[in-house]
């Protein structure tokens, strides 16, 4: 209301101002009665030695054609700006060309209209006649975001549900099949309300009030209590995540606990019969070394390939490379077997000369250099050909060879 009435002054007042441009706009100076203003008009105006006037003056045509678009210009909005206050109109019934001012806000609430893919409003009306119950349909909505009502058998629900996924913001489509919202660039999924039931999103999905204006057509607006939600859920999980943590500190600490007992109530037999085991397995693991030392383990030997089977015969365990001594690449593989054969000396690491070893090369397939023919039991398990196994090919270091002889099993790797 004090909007149209600002509106209406603001009119009038150019109404007048047009009328005085009119009325003044390319006059030529006129014959002055004052003497005072006689003597400012010939400090200004140019005259001739007779007294003649030799400014500029515009023909009678030129200023009449002037002063009309003067008036134009100024009339036709201050017309148009009060036609709207006198007489309400029949565009809607209600309003008249005074709707050309924005209007504040679009309804109670901060309520704004939704708009359909054309982004013309949507009367609850011609949204009842075109859905069914359970039906969602994507509307702009707040900001511009698209959000989705939602019918029920005689209108719509009083919630909207924006379809921006809350993990990286693309817009989710509704899968009726699956009652659910699915989001297709990373699964997040949502149900039937936007509550979010599976990750990667982190929140379910924003909601609004909906509601429908005086016109009929239906709006959306913000949904506070959403957020206030959404905090109290996530203080929730930070409170059931220490639980979980004290719980498990708990447990643990009672195995402690149950430990130090059974070894506090040990009895001196029972002392002497863990002495007598650890001893056992300490002499099994000496004799085990040192029969394992005699036929070759923790050292890294070069063989002929008629002693191959000999040596896969012997040892539970073998990594045979085979090397050429002209290849830098073979040097590589060297340095490295060289470095794990001490630590390994449960597994037999041998080289044989390829070049010298047609009939076993050609026999175990090898056509590039280094190879590592990896041998369990007596039998050939797995070759690595050249570094392809490795991320940093010919670069790995001796810890990436360790640890893809331990993924094929070869060697035991620590905890
Ligand atoms: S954007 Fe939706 S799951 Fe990643």
């Amino acid at each position: 209301m004090v909007r149209d009435s600002r509106a209406a002054a603001f009119a009038a007042l150019a109404l007048v101002a047009g009328v005085w441009a009119a009325s003044t706009a390319f006059v030529a100076p006129g014959p002055r009665a004052s003497p005072l203003a006689g003597r400012v008009q010939s400090a200004v105006v140019l005259q001739s030695g007779s007294g003649e006037y030799t400014g500029f003056v515009p023909d009678m045509q030129r200023r009449v054609l002037m002063n009309l678009i003067v008036v134009a210009v100024c009339a036709v909005p201050a017309l148009v700006v009060l036609g709207g206050q006198v007489c309400p109109t029949p565009l809607n019934g209600k309003r008249g060309p005074a709707d050309f001012f924005p209007k504040l806000g679009g309804g109670g609430g901060g309520a704004s209209p939704v708009g359909d893919i054309n982004g013309a409003a949507v009367p609850l009306k011609k949204w009842v006649a075109g859905h069914k119950d359970n039906d969602r349909e994507l509307v702009q909505g707040l900001k511009g975001d698209a959000y989705y009502l939602i019918s029920t058998p005689d209108g719509i629900k009083d919630f909207a549900i924006n379809a921006t996924c809350t993990h990286l913001g693309c817009v989710v489509p509704w899968v009726r099949s699956a009652n659910k919202f699915c989001c297709p660039c990373h699964g997040s999924q949502y149900d039937e309300n936007g509550k979010v039931v599976r990750g990667p999103a982190p929140l379910s999905l924003a909601l609004a009030h909906t509601s429908v204006l005086e016109d009929g057509n239906i709006a959306v607006s913000p949904w506070p209590e959403q957020k206030a939600m959404e905090e109290g859920q996530q203080k929730n999980v930070a409170d059931a995540l220490a639980e979980v943590v004290v719980a498990a500190a708990a447990e643990r600490e009672a195995d402690l606990d149950a430990e130090i007992a059974r070894l506090d109530n040990l009895k001196e037999d029972d002392l002497e019969e863990l002495r007598r085991k650890r001893l056992e397995q300490m002499k099994k693991s000496h004799f085990d070394r040192r029969s394992k030392l005699a036929v070759g383990h923790g050292e890294y030997t070069l063989i002929d390939e008629k002693d191959f089977f000999t040596v896969a015969k012997q040892s539970e365990y073998i990594v045979c490379h085979f090397w050429r001594p002209s290849t830098w690449r073979c040097e590589v593989m060297d340095k490295h077997l060289r470095q794990l054969c001490q630590k390994h000396w449960g597994t037999r690491f041998v080289k044989v000369d390829a070049e010298k070893s047609q009939f076993l090369s050609e026999r175990l397939h090898i056509w590039c250099l280094p190879s590592l023919v990896l041998c369990k039991q007596g039998k050939t398990d797995h070759t690595i050909v050249g570094f392809s196994e490795f991320q940093r090919g010919d670069e790995a270091t001796t810890e990436d060879v360790e640890q893809l002889l331990g993924k094929w099993g070869v060697i035991a790797l620590e905890d």
